[in-house]
């Protein structure tokens, strides 16, 4: 397995590219099932979860392939519905055919995805839905097997919790399906919005795109035509450097980010004492005087990103005061506490929140990555520590970020990849 090694204490200066969203690409690959013709997907970030549903849909028959950042796909051919163990435990977004595949199809087996580092992760919202269009959900041997003979048909659709992939999966349902759905409660994430914002680019009749009311008139089985799509920005990762901007009190810019999808993290961030510069797509952090701690709780957006949650928490040990984190979406989402806490971090976990006393000096450890957000909180306690630290099995990492050693080289960071020990 493979670890970054990071010497810290540096500060950083340039400007960071980011990347398309991960989390807007995995639903519009899954929505390609629904077009009669190749799909173009530009923007597509270079992430192992884009690679891992890309390869699910070869396994059921489409043609896939890369070219840099651009996915071309064509699910014509697709000849199988099984989405099998191996590939959704590696990747629960997997999920995200579930939808696509039943309206297209009729049937499908679609590996329960279980839970992950972060929590149990259930799918329950998404199961209730489609059987109020008309689906018989069975679940066997570790398989929902989920049939609709004659096509899935419009319902009101009521969600009790907002799920991002949840309302993404029955908006693709929707799409083909018989008649009229409303969907109440929806999530409203950005990547929410892409998929919405696709399905009416290929003719589906959607309103209410970015609300938590969508009305979706399906097709009634008719494929569309899906042409070309090109992925947003991915609003974790540029929150992700503006934190390596703010955790080493450097000034640095981000390009090809979306402000407004990230207006809840600048804000908390001027909390802090940070200021910016916001000139189209290219944000600039500037330095703090004074770091000040602060308080956030997470919630669906457009409120604070729970995706930011790990990263804030290794930012907040930087600043002078106690600061309180609650997490309220997911139930095991403090991986990152011990091991920055194996730095000198002086943070406590009290049920569903953290306190955080800082200004607190880190010194460099050796850290163990567990979940795709963590780790990148670790790479960041990494950049202020005194010394060198490591960060192991980095696959994590790899699920999400597209070379993220190398872009926070490019801004003056001493990090490299090497061999782990772990
Ligand atoms: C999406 O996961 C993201 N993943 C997650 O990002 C993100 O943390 C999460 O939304 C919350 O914003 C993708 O978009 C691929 P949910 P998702 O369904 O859709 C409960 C990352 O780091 N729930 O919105 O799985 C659930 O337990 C990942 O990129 C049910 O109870 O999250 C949670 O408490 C991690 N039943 C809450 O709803 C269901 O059927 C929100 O979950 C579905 C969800």
């Amino acid at each position: 397995m493979q670890s970054l090694e990071i010497k810290g204490g540096l500060h950083l200066k340039g400007e960071v590219e980011i990347s398309g969203s991960k989390n807007s690409a995995l639903p519009l690959i899954a929505l390609t099932i629904l077009s009669r013709q190749t799909v173009q997907i530009d923007n597509i970030p270079n992430v192992v979860d884009i690679k891992t549903l890309t390869k699910l849909l070869q396994m059921l028959g489409s043609e896939a392939h890369f070219n840099s950042n651009t996915l071309t796909i064509n699910t014509k051919n697709i000849n199988k519905t099984v989405a099998t163990y191996d590939i959704v435990k590696t990747m629960r977004a997997s999920i995200l055919v579930l939808g696509p595949l039943l309206t297209r199809f009729g049937h499908c087996d679609v590996s329960l995805p279980g839970g992950c580092a972060i929590g149990s992760r259930p799918v329950d919202l998404h199961l209730k839905a489609l059987e109020e269009m008309g689906a018989t959900i069975e679940i066997e041997d570790g398989y929902i097997k989920a049939r609709a003979e004659n096509g899935l048909k419009g319902a009101d659709i009521f969600f009790e919790k907002k799920t991002v992939t949840g309302t993404e999966n029955i908006v693709m349902a929707a799409a083909l399906a018989q008649g009229k759905t409303r969907l109440f409660n929806c999530a409203m994430e950005p990547e929410v919005i892409q998929t919405c914002e696709a399905l009416r680019d290929a003719g589906i009749k959607i309103s209410g795109i970015g609300t938590e009311t969508i009305e979706i008139e399906g097709t009634n089985g008719e494929l569309l035509n899906i042409e070309k799509i090109r992925v947003i920005p991915d609003r974790i990762e540029a929150g992700t450097y503006l934190v390596a901007g703010a955790i080493t009190n450097s000034e640095i810019t981000i390009t090809n980010s979306e402000a407004k999808h990230i207006a809840s993290i600048i804000e908390k961030l001027e909390e802090m004492g940070f200021s910016f510069k916001i000139d189209n797509d290219k944000i600039t952090i500037f330095p703090a005087s004074i770091i000040k701690p602060v308080n956030i709780i997470t919630a669906e957006y457009p409120l604070f990103p729970t995706d930011m949650q790990a990263q804030f928490v290794a930012l907040a040990t930087q600043s002078n005061g106690t600061s309180i984190i609650e997490e309220r979406l997911f139930e095991n989402r403090f991986m990152h506490v011990n091991e920055l806490q194996r730095l000198g971090a002086d943070i406590k976990i009290e049920h569903n929140r953290v306190i955080i006393h800082g200004r607190k000096e880190l010194h460099g450890a050796d850290m163990m990555a567990t979940d795709l957000r963590a780790s990148s909180a670790l790479v960041l306690a990494g950049l202020v520590a005194k010394g060198s630290s490591r960060v192991h099995r980095i696959y994590h990492l790899d699920r999400g970020y597209q070379n993220l050693e190398s872009k926070l080289a490019g801004i003056g960071a001493n990090i490299k990849r090497i061999k782990g020990i772990l």
